[in-house]
């Protein structure tokens, strides 16, 4: 039996994934315009501090996490997602004694047992952004509208914005309270009863019809917010609207992940079936404290790659052909020739032309199937002949056309001819 890739995960192959890795850098290219910087984490951490962070009582931490003894029997995590870690980076260096806010972007693996479906993984990419420190409209702001630019910038154009504020902790505890005396009333299982005592918000959450049936008249956090939460969100939005981002209102959205308050969204898409969210984040005033660290009010977001990159399949914009690996292919013809091809096609980058030649002795017909294969617009046909007269065949893949250039201009005229 031959290895395959574990349940939930799998490879991104060429040509696809240097589209991804397009997709990547356009959705952070936003944030360096920004003054974002660039952060590197562990991909594992201690696992207690995703518990802290995330919260025991999300699905992430109770259901969801690749957690394993180190040999030296610590409790470690593959991290689910990066926020918990950009803050622990943050605090462990210090960085919020220094200018804030904080700016930081990051890109990479995350990991969460769920189950495996179209769009939903167990080895994920995300583009994540991290603003800490700071407390100010703006800044939520800010990183929403570097979000939509990014999927805009992509060609996107189905891609909605959902946005909703949680309060604080002055007005989120009556309004907790209130909820919680609404579901304790209604018809739900054992598991769903439990969970309103723990985290009642993520009841609003569930998917099951009979469930969302039931919550027609739910208290909305809205109509709880206190007046400083509330002025903040309509600043939020007003800065929203002058920025020209279309949003809609959802005073149902509540996230996945314990450590939001007042402001949260999520980009979603029309195109993805039911694992529709393409992004999301929110502002997390008291994860820091939760962290054994100072006041530090933030705010974030993290965009999905993998799921970006199904939505711009769903919208027909990967359609075009992927362009050539190589701009040039070295066919040589006979061991000589081998010898000097390999020279050649390495000055050929140098300056600056990609190339790729023939391996393996292939005679004429193979190495022009590779060729072909390669996507290269030129080929170089170098055969004992050639040799001998300091020179090599240039022929055009799309034309056919063939001239004779000498080994020593090969570099110069191909020059002219690619891009
Ligand atoms: P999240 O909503 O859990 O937030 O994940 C953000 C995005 O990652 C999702 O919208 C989705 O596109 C992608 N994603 C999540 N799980 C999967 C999966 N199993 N397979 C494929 N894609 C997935 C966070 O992770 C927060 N840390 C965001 C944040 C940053 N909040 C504040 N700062």
């Amino acid at each position: 039996m031959s290895f395959q890739a574990p349940k939930g995960t799998f490879d991104w192959l060429p040509p696809r994934s240097e589209r991804v890795l397009a997709v990547r850098e356009a959705l952070v290219a936003p944030l360096r315009l920004a003054g974002y910087g660039y952060v590197e984490t562990p991909v594992f951490e201690d696992t207690e501090l995703f518990k802290r962070g995330v919260g025991e009582s999300t699905d992430v931490v109770s259901k969801e996490m690749y957690t394993f003894p180190d040999r030296a029997g610590r409790s470690l995590t593959l991290r689910p997602e990066g926020t918990a870690s950009v803050v622990r980076a943050v605090l462990q260096h210090n960085l919020h004694t220094g200018q804030l806010p904080v700016k930081l972007w990051y890109s990479g693996s995350q990991f969460r047992y769920e189950r495996a479906q179209k769009g939903r993984y167990r080895h994920f990419w995300q583009v994540g952004a991290e603003a800490l420190g700071s407390e100010d409209p703006a800044l939520d702001a800010e990183l929403i509208v570097l979000g939509a630019r990014g999927f805009a910038s992509l060609g996107l154009r189905q891609v909605r914005l959902l946005v909703n504020s949680l309060g604080d902790k002055n007005c989120r505890p009556a309004y907790r309270a209130a909820l919680q005396e609404f579901l304790r009333g209604l018809d739900l299982d054992e598991d769903t009863r439990a969970r309103i005592e723990i985290n009642p918000l993520r009841v609003l959450d569930d998917k099951r019809p009979e469930v969302q049936a039931q919550l027609t008249g739910a208290p909305l956090v809205v109509d709880h917010l206190c007046a400083a939460c509330k002025s903040y969100h309509e600043e939020v939005r007003s800065l929203l609207t002058a920025s020209g981002v279309a949003f809609e209102d959802d005073p149902r959205l509540v996230r996945g992940l314990d450590y939001y308050t007042r402001t949260t969204f999520e980009f979603v898409h029309g195109g993805l079936g039911s694992q529709s969210a393409v992004g999301g984040g929110g502002r997390y005033d008291g994860l820091s404290e939760m962290l054994g660290g100072p006041p530090l009010p933030s705010v974030g977001w993290a965009l999905g790659v993998d799921r970006t990159y199904l939505a711009m399949e769903a919208e027909g914009l990967l359609d075009e052909a992927a362009p050539g690996r190589v701009q040039v292919y070295g066919v040589p013809l006979g061991d000589d020739a081998r010898r000097r091809m390999f020279l050649l096609v390495s000055e050929l980058r140098e300056a600056g032309i990609s190339a790729d030649m023939a391996f393996g002795g292939k005679g004429l017909k193979g190495a022009m199937k590779g060729a072909d294969r390669s996507g290269a617009r030129f080929a170089l046909i170098l055969g004992e002949r050639d040799l001998a007269a300091e020179a090599v065949q240039l022929k055009d893949l799309t034309t056919a056309e063939q001239t004779e250039v000498p080994l020593a201009q090969v570099a110069d005229v191909l020059k002219g001819k690619v891009q």
